[in-house]
């Protein structure tokens, strides 16, 4: 394959921890189901963090499909919006898993470049309750940012907080691998 020149990568920041802390973000990424009602996992902390206002936004909307995106106001947390993105539960890769979790980080880039975001802050969508393994998962996320990235300059950073060590170091890995092809 020719090398694929890709600069947006070079605005994916790795960070290790709690979502919920981020503070200099514009948005946060929820890794959310298609009631947008709220669950457990990042879902639910980041609905305790954001406290009922959240909520009461959610219902308005109407759901989500899988591989799409919506924005809401983050109630108590200290950012401005939430954008809810609804990921692939893993059923083994053979059902459109990859194109569904590609087009969750793609559909969040695009709500957020226009509600004019600057930096959104992504959780790793589908790596928990719904089972997709991680190394897979990160190289979809990071392939996906980044030519998201390179196509809305207006969101110069999109930064990623994962939870385990394991989950750090498998995005790292496709950071790593994608610089080294691109
Ligand atoms: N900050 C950052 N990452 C977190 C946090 C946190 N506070 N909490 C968990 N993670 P999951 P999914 C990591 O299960 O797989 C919900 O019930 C976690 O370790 O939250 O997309 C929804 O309502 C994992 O690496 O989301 C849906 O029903 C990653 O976030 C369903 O789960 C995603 O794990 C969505 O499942």
């Amino acid at each position: 394959m020719p090398p694929r020149f890709e600069p947006g990568l070079s605005r994916i920041a790795l960070r290790r921890g709690d979502i919920t802390t981020e503070a200099s973000a514009d948005a946060i990424v929820n890794a959310a189901n298609r009631s947008l009602l709220g669950g457990g996992g990042v879902d639910g902390a980041i609905h305790r963090a954001a406290g009922p206002a959240l909520l009461a936004e959610c219902r308005l909307l109407g759901g989500c499909d899988t591989g799409d995106a919506k924005i809401t106001g983050a109630g108590r947390l200290p950012v401005q919006h939430v954008i809810h993105t609804v990921g692939p539960v893993w059923r083994g890769g053979g059902h459109g898993e990859a194109r569904l979790l590609e087009s969750c980080y793609r559909r969040s880039v695009e709500v957020g470049a226009a509600a004019g975001c600057g930096v959104l802050a992504f959780p790793a969508i589908s790596c928990g309750v719904y089972g997709y393994p991680l190394d897979a998962a990160a190289r979809v996320a990071v392939e996906a940012l980044a030519a998201a990235l390179t196509l809305h300059v207006r969101v110069r950073e999109a930064r990623f907080w994962l939870f385990s060590e394991e989950a750090y170091a498998a995005f790292d890995r496709a950071v790593k691998e994608l610089g080294a092809t691109s």
